[in-house]
């Protein structure tokens, strides 16, 4: 089998974000999104892995994703022009597939088990598609799976405005070659994207065995940013305290990880959280559920349920539900209450 991982799109409901940097790139317990699906890959057996780029990020994925020894994986990167679907993803990445079964991720997910198991499902049942479903509290934002009694799905809707049902397509598929008659018959959506809906209700409608099983464990599109720093909060509840940086006269609880070369001084820090390497943090307050950066520097402020990427300056404000891209500085005046910013790369904040 092969992997096919999407990390293309145009990401616009993360901006500005994603003005200056690649949505699967954005950092989750200080490790980007797209890397958890290429362990998830190597860890399944899958090492040959195509990685769907786009033109405006693919080199900062080329030059995140390497040559892949780190994850076990060899990375071919194939360019997609503009966002034209994920079907249309999947279309491209077919001569290197190469016959072969393939497994789809979304390179902007995350799943919680991995995938070793459903890719030893779909070798033990052997059907010509196999979907992973979970339930979620607001399907019209997901491809949406109706099943028959007996749990055979019958119909997908992309994103359908009155969802039949609260089972979403989770950001994981599995095709033998066969799909290739499905993505050569559809045609572009409404929206004008190839749908993998679409290829797959085709395939449904031909005949072919779509398997779909129900996903244990959590998966998250991180798609926008609530889905993203509450993918962060899954993240780090499996997170285990190690201190390689210098804490000094801090108050510490929970689990809590800061890396070599750190330094915090007068401290509160409520784990989970994870602070980089290079850090300098002094009269704060961190956590819980956040995530700072390499060489970040923070002074007098309060971060909570956040992430800061690298190099984030910020003093005296009080951030919650925040996400702030590389290099932005907050600082002068603060506001009195607690603030809730998305902040990209570079921005500048004088209060
Ligand atoms: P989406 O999140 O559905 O699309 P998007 O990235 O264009 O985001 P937005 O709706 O906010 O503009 O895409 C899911 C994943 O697939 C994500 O990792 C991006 C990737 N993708 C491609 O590689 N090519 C594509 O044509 C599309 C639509 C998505």
């Amino acid at each position: 089998m092969k992997g096919v991982v999407l990390a293309g799109g145009a990401g616009s409901r993360l901006r500005p974000i994603t003005f200056a940097m690649s949505k699967q790139l954005v950092p989750v317990a200080n490790q980007p999104i797209l890397f958890y699906g290429l362990y998830d890959l190597a860890e399944a057996g899958i090492t040959d892995v195509a990685i769907i780029i786009s033109p405006e990020t693919g080199q900062e994925i080329r030059d995140a994703v390497g040559d892949g020894s780190r994850f076990g994986i060899k990375p071919e990167f194939i360019l997609q022009d503009s966002p034209d679907g994920l079907a249309h993803a999947l279309q491209l990445a077919m001569p290197f597939a190469d016959g072969d079964s393939v497994l789809m991720y979304l390179g902007d997910n995350l799943v919680r088990q991995g995938v070793a198991d459903v890719v030893g499902d779909f070798e033990e049942h052997q059907p010509n598609a196999q979907i992973l479903l979970a339930e979620v509290p607001n399907p019209s934002a997901f491809g949406v799976a109706q099943l028959d009694a007996e749990g055979h799905v019958y119909q997908l809707l992309e994103k359908p405005d009155n969802p039949p049902t609260n089972l979403a397509l989770v950001g994981v598929y599995l095709f033998d070659n066969t799909v290739q008659q499905a993505l050569d018959a559809i045609e572009p959506s409404d929206r004008g994207e190839l749908e993998i809906t679409d290829a797959i209700q085709y395939m449904i409608d031909s005949g072919s065995r779509v398997r779909a099983s129900m996903i244990g464990g959590w998966w998250k599109d991180t798609g926008k940013k609530e889905d993203l720093l509450h993918a962060s909060e899954l993240v780090l509840e499996s997170l285990r305290t190690s201190l390689k940086g210098q804490v000094i006269d801090c108050r510490l609880r929970g689990e809590i990880q800061v890396g070599v070369g750190s330094k915090l001084v007068d401290c509160d820090v409520i784990g989970p959280v994870v602070i980089g390497s290079n850090v300098e943090i002094e009269r704060s307050t961190i956590g819980p559920n956040t995530t700072i950066g390499d060489g970040c520097r923070i002074t007098d402020a309060v971060v909570r349920k956040s992430i800061l990427m690298k190099e984030v300056e910020l003093t005296q404000w009080r951030l919650t539900d925040s996400l702030v891209g590389r290099r932005a500085s907050i600082g002068g005046s603060a506001p009195p209450a607690f603030v809730e910013l998305t902040l990209g790369e570079r921005s500048e904040i004088i209060g």
